[in-house]
């Protein structure tokens, strides 16, 4: 019996493709954003104290109220924002589910919602699944919003924007500006949310401090504010995430949450309370950790023709190619996986609209041993020695 497709048009994602191409040609996988370390030794030993302590059964359905609690209070000491951790603080199992839970909330059939690319792949699909139209507005050349296509680009049935800073791929972040600007855009549009998909939060360089959307009292009356524990723990496989809302916003996103996954995984909800309260330096220091494998990275790719563009946060690096190839990103990322046995991600593969420059995707954060093997692997493929 043929299935008849919601997502017909939807196949793999490039994130599996390039990780199952990186096993079969021994790549070094710089493809899919995951650490190759583990999460803090104080979080494994309180995950496996929690799990062996009993706290194994269903958490509430909004999230433990402690862990709520000391997400409110980072929020009040990094941004000024006050969140109420009983109403506005939702937990998710990772920022995937909390993206796909606000979008069915507030998405009908034929409801419009801009995404900017290149953008994260998992809005789009949600989109389409409740029947809406996304709407791809390309990002300016430095791949902060262009407020002009912005603007132009909604009409009655907009329901929705969807802005990811620091940004992935391109390692982009906002200045103050961008936050007014993007506050003067979407002012009168009163039918208008905004998802701020902050997973990167913590990961922001050159001693500059990160624009949370919650920094802006008028535009996160209209937000979704996302956040991920994988990103900020190495922990990515664990999937915790968060939301922050307006009190009738988080209400309506937790009729969805509770049918999608219910609650999210308990003794590891206690373990991010523990370290939360107990370790607030490892957030402290995650960007300087990060800058670190940055300037690395870029230090050893340095004299090659691969062009690096600028970096100021997240974990991945993206590099112009077109001196050393006139081909397309998809083939010239599977050739990289084969011939140099580096995979990385084509940046067309997450971009609806034609992009200007052909790109590719590094993730650096992996040990030095990792970086320093895929550097001089590329090297050697840029130079033509075998
Ligand atoms: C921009 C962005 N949003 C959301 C996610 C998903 O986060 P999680 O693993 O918590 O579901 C990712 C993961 O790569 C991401 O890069």
């Amino acid at each position: 019996m043929a299935v008849r497709s919601k997502l017909p048009q939807v196949g793999t994602t490039i994130f599996s493709v390039m990780s199952g191409l990186a096993e079969t040609a021994g790549a070094v996988n710089l493809g899919q954003g995951f650490p190759d370390f583990d999460p803090p030794e104080r979080l494994l030993a309180a995950l496996d104290r929690h799990a062996r302590g009993g706290k194994n059964q269903y958490a509430p359905m909004a999230g433990l109220l402690r862990l709520r609690q000391a997400i409110a209070g980072k929020l009040a000491r990094d941004y000024g924002a006050e969140p109420d951790p009983e109403h506005e603080v939702t937990i998710t199992s990772g920022a995937t589910e909390a993206i796909f839970d606000v979008i069915a909330a507030l998405i009908g059939p034929g409801d419009e919602a801009i995404l900017l690319d290149p953008c994260f792949d998992s809005y789009e699909p949600a989109v389409l699944l409740q029947g809406g139209r996304p709407i791809h507005v390309p990002l300016a050349a430095d791949f902060t919003p262009d407020f002009e296509r912005l603007a132009a680009a909604f009409s009655e049935r907009t329901r929705l924007v969807i802005v990811n800073y620091p940004h992935n791929p391109s390692g982009a972040v906002l200045a103050p500006e961008h936050l007014e600007t993007l506050a003067r855009v979407l002012r009168g549009r009163d039918d208008v949310y905004l998802i701020s998909d902050e997973v990167y939060e913590h990961i922001v360089f050159d001693q500059k401090p990160f624009q949370s959307v919650l920094r802006s009292p008028e535009l996160r009356a209209r937000s979704f504010v996302i956040g991920s524990f994988g990103k900020a723990f190495h922990a990515t496989g664990w999937k915790v995430g968060w939301v922050v809302a307006p009190p009738e916003l988080s209400a309506e996103l937790r009729k969805v949450h509770q049918f999608v996954t219910f609650a999210t995984s308990t003794p590891t909800q206690h373990a991010f309370a523990d370290v939360l309260e107990q370790e607030p330096e490892h957030l402290q220091n995650l960007s300087r950790f990060y800058q670190h494998k940055r300037d690395e990275f870029r230090a050893l790719l340095a004299g090659s023709r691969f062009r690096l563009l600028p970096v100021g946060g997240t974990y991945f690096q993206l590099a112009d190619y077109s001196q050393l190839s006139p081909e397309g990103d998809l083939e010239f990322a599977r050739r990289l996986a084969v011939e140099a046995r580096v995979a990385v991600i084509p940046v067309s593969a997450l971009s609806a609209t034609p992009l200007e420059r052909r790109l590719i995707r590094f993730c650096f954060a992996k040990s030095r041993e990792t970086l320093a093997l895929a550097a001089e692997r590329l090297v050697r493929f840029e130079r033509g020695t075998p």
